[in-house]
């Protein structure tokens, strides 16, 4: 039986999302951080990637400690980035052209810059005391609690004014929001129809597996010490709270949500995104982003690479979660990770090109929802920084003072962040081959990659074989094929390291996709299905395959996708 009958159809699981990082997208006013305007000129380049959702990361007025991740008004934009009249035009050119928006609901924590947490710093009894989490230092000192971006890592921190302690899992100007408080919260859902009134069609949710904590804080189980993250993420009443988001808000509009779901393992998936519990649409697990590290150390790539065994096994766990209930989503990469060439396919000159599209067609030809990073169509890569001072990301920056403080291989950081840091995915985007990459007349706030000279939008526009090219028709693909979209996935070849195939059946259409995650020709072991009749619907070198006969033999990190025969499917492998 198919997975998803056609009653269960969403826009938002046919769509693709596509992901801009604001600060670096487009400036354009020439102080060298991107803004709102910037997006509104670059309007048509997004529709003509056939893109139906855009996320941008926060918008909102903030300080930038985290780069926006510390909000000191919901309800207002940041003023690098522009203003509300520009907002206004921004969502009305891309619902013009048919193209949805989702912003970004960050509600663990906001800024210390927030008129809240100024009230709330000020006494013991001001009325927004407990809209955050105070440890009186009567009590003592509280128990541990670690933080990501502390460079104590120490996520309590002392507050003179009323001699307590306050909780900021993040940085020390990120103070944690207590929703315990149903005063909280009701904030918090009116602001959520603030932006679904003025027209937004959906948040991605922000840590949302932090916002439920034990508040008596008790001494962290052992076991979490070094998992501390696992411990954070669902407290005694997450989901009560998300239920209530949905009731409150979320059930009221023809919206989408997905939650940042850090922490969150396969078992607890459909907890998020089962229809029948009525809390969100989606979330995005953080398994995948964990292959290929090495335990034990902060962000450091094996370099040895990666399994694709392993690799194969986790999506296709994960695949099998949304097999009769819910829905997935597939990223590879973001503002939080390096950029997905450097990491999952080969940045160098003679395989960038073929690497990036190889990982384009992974991305659209799954069974979930694709989070698609902006850049990451045209093959942008890791900046590889050599220096601390080159970075402007306050985790490499407080970890690397941290690191310092305790007197380790600063040397070894660095060459990890090369491959792990986020600022490598966090460089302006390339448009095209004049100064600065096209992205700003002023000095950029991060570097922008060296290579934007050949690696650029305007270079590939022409080009019918180029990255950008192949993901617009990638897209197409994807639109065509529902089979791409709500199809069976069953896996092929399981144990082949090198070859990931994989089949999508739905209705009378078969496809299977064929990728070669490797710098040398490899063989898919296909036996038993009938290929002679198989078609050829997009392949990543310019030289299409004509005949099926040598179909398992492909070139470096060739990918091809083909229709197969349903018969035969049926016949050969259907279960
Ligand atoms: C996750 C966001 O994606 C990341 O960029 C941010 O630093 C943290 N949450 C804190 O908000």
């Amino acid at each position: 039986m198919n997975a998803a009958p056609i009653n269960q159809r969403k826009w938002w699981k046919e769509a693709v999302v596509y992901q801009i990082y604001p600060r670096s997208f487009k400036d354009s006013n020439g102080d060298g951080i991107g803004d709102l305007n910037g997006i509104i000129s670059k309007l048509d380049y997004i529709k003509n990637l056939g893109v139906d959702v855009v996320w941008l990361n926060p918008i909102f007025s903030s300080p930038n400690d985290d780069n926006g991740y510390d909000i000191s008004d919901y309800k207002g934009i940041m003023s690098e980035f522009g203003t509300m009249e520009d907002f206004d035009a921004l969502l009305q050119g891309m619902h013009d052209r048919g193209i949805r928006l989702i912003l970004d609901l960050v509600v663990n924590h906001s800024s210390d810059e927030h008129r809240w947490f100024k009230e709330a710093r000020s006494s013991r009894d001001n009325p927004y005391r407990n809209y955050y989490h105070w440890w009186p230092a009567e009590q003592g000192i509280p128990k541990k609690r670690f933080s990501f971006f502390d460079v104590n890592n120490d996520a309590w921190e002392y507050d003179n004014a009323t001699n307590s302690y306050y909780l900021h899992y993040f940085s020390v100007k990120q103070p944690d929001l207590n929703w315990e408080n149903p005063l909280l919260r009701k904030e918090i859902y009116d602001m959520m129809h603030f932006w679904f009134q003025k027209g937004i069609d959906g948040f991605r949710m922000d840590v949302i597996p932090f916002i439920s904590k034990d508040i008596t804080f008790p001494e962290l189980p052992e076991e979490y010490h070094g998992n501390f993250v696992k411990y954070y993420a669902e407290g005694p009443f997450l989901h009560k709270y998300l239920h209530e988001m949905n009731r409150e808000v979320l059930s009221r509009y023809d919206v989408m949500s997905v939650a940042e779901g850090i922490g969150v393992g396969t078992d607890k998936a459909l907890e998020y995104v089962a229809p029948d519990r009525q809390e969100l649409d989606m979330l995005y697990h953080f398994e995948g982003i964990g292959i290929g590290l090495l335990p034990y150390e902060f962000k450091a790539a094996d370099p040895n690479g990666f399994s694709l065994i392993e690799f194969k096994d986790l999506y296709s766990k994960w695949d099998a979660v949304f097999a009769e209930n819910g829905w997935g989503t597939i990223y590879l990469g973001n503002h939080d990770n390096p950029r997905i060439l450097t990491r999952w396919g080969n940045d160098s000159p003679e395989y960038r090109n073929v690497s990036s599209k190889m990982l384009s067609a992974f991305l659209l030809t799954m069974r979930a929802t694709p989070y698609y990073y902006a850049g990451d169509e045209l093959g942008m890569s890791n900046i590889k920084f050599d220096s601390i001072d080159d970075y402007r990301d306050i985790e490499t920056i407080n970890m690397y003072r941290q690191m310092e403080s305790r007197g380790e291989d600063l040397s070894r950081f660095l060459q990890n962040q090369k491959i792990t840091a986020r600022d490598n995915s966090r460089t302006p985007f390339q448009w095209d081959a004049t100064e600065n990459a096209g992205f700003s007349t002023g000095t950029p706030w991060l570097k922008v990659n060296p290579n934007y000279t050949t690696v650029n939008v305007a270079a590939q526009e022409e080009d019918p074989q180029s990255p950008l090219n192949f993901f617009r028709n990638l897209i197409q693909l994807r639109k065509k094929e529902l089979a791409l979209v709500y199809g069976r996935y069953v896996l092929l070849d399981r144990d082949n390291p090198h070859v990931y195939s994989y089949i999508r059946h739905w209705e009378d259409t078969t496809i299977i996709v064929m990728l070669n995650f490797s710098a040398s020709e490899a063989n898919a072991h296909l036996e038993g299905l009938e290929l002679s009749a198989a078609k050829v619907l997009l392949s990543n070198y310019p030289d299409e395959r004509k005949g099926m006969d040598t179909l398992t033999v492909l070139r470096a990190y060739e990918a091809c996708i083909c229709k197969l025969n349903s018969a035969n499917f049926r016949n050969n492998g259907e279960t």
